[in-house]
């Protein structure tokens, strides 16, 4: 059982293992029916999203949970209105979990202080992002059979990624050896700083070769106060997966993306949309661990 999903470090092997199980339960149909019928979960989103959002919603619904969307453009939080006040009155109506995208790192962990029911974190600023990072896993697993001793290579923005940290405490303690790569100004000097055992490489078109996975990040103009790199079409020359890189690749290897994408930035759409890329299945499959999260949260399932 779950007691709060703030971190990818808030879950141990077993754990992780035990929701990517119950999720594999859910796509094969045979996981419990409906195992939070009569529970209502807050969707807060004090940031934008289009994945996380709509995933969580239908996980929530397809396991008999009724569900309160909470956009903060058009609450009261543009009167003024702060987060624990808000948690506050949905906690007065009734709500058994907490589901908060918030712009501050750390806001879901303010969040699980204020309150008993448990909290999800569904990405916080460029901290962390969990549920991300275990669809992420599932999908690897469900690609390639295993995620233990695999090379993943996290590309491009590490600087401003919550799912490169969370991925890279995920997947590393799953057994992964994980690489970031990127330019000087947007990955870390020292890997350990993400999470034991990352490896940082400057040099891309070195590093694909190797790789059983190649994770490409989305360049986040949004949290970029300064210039970290001369021009975008610079960026897509260095950084970027074209279908010349792509061919770099090991028949086997898979691409990846958390979306949303910057076609031709990051990523070409042919890569995109190539048979390597797992985007599609990485979005399914959201659904299908974010039902497995929600069903395996502390006090909540009943059956
Ligand atoms: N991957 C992801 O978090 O996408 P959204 O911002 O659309 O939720």
């Amino acid at each position: 059982m779950i007691e709060n999903l703030l971190s990818a470090a808030d879950l141990d092997a077993a754990t992780a293992a035990a929701i990517l199980d119950r999720a594999a339960g859910f796509a094969a149909g045979a996981g419990p029916d409906q195992p939070l019928r009569g529970v209502t979960v807050a969707n807060l989103f004090y940031e934008d999203s289009t994945r996380t959002r709509f995933s969580f919603d239908t996980a929530a619904r397809r396991v008999g949970a009724g569900v309160v969307n909470f956009a903060a453009k058009g609450s009261s939080v543009a009167k003024g209105e702060s987060l624990k006040d808000t948690a506050w009155t949905l906690r007065a109506m009734g709500v058994g979990a907490v589901v908060i995208r918030h712009g501050a790192a750390g806001a879901a962990h303010r969040l699980a202080g204020w309150i008993d029911e448990p909290v999800v974190n569904a990405g916080d600023g460029a901290h962390e992002h969990p549920t991300q990072a275990l669809l992420d896993a599932y999908t690897i697993r469900q690609r390639l059979g295993r995620i233990a001793g695999l090379r993943v290579a996290i590309v491009g923005d590490v600087r401003h990624s919550r799912v490169a940290r969370s991925n890279a405490i995920l997947l590393g303690a799953l057994g992964a050896k994980v690489t970031v790569v990127g330019p000087p100004t947007l990955v870390p000097r020292d890997g350990a700083v993400l999470a034991p055992g990352v490896e940082v490489s400057f040099d891309l078109d070195a590093v694909l070769p190797e790789a059983d996975v190649v994770m490409m990040l989305r360049v986040q103009h949004e949290r970029m106060g300064q210039a970290f790199f001369p021009s975008v079409r610079e960026y897509s020359r260095r950084w970027g997966l074209d279908v010349r890189r792509a061919a770099l690749l090991a028949e086997h290897a898979i691409v990846m993306h958390p979306g949303p994408m910057n076609r031709g930035v990051e990523i070409a759409g042919e890569v995109a949309d190539s048979a390597r890329s797992t985007i599609v299945d990485q979005v399914a499959n959201g659904v299908l661990v974010r039902m497995a999260v929600l069903s395996l949260l502390k006090g909540l399932a009943n059956r």
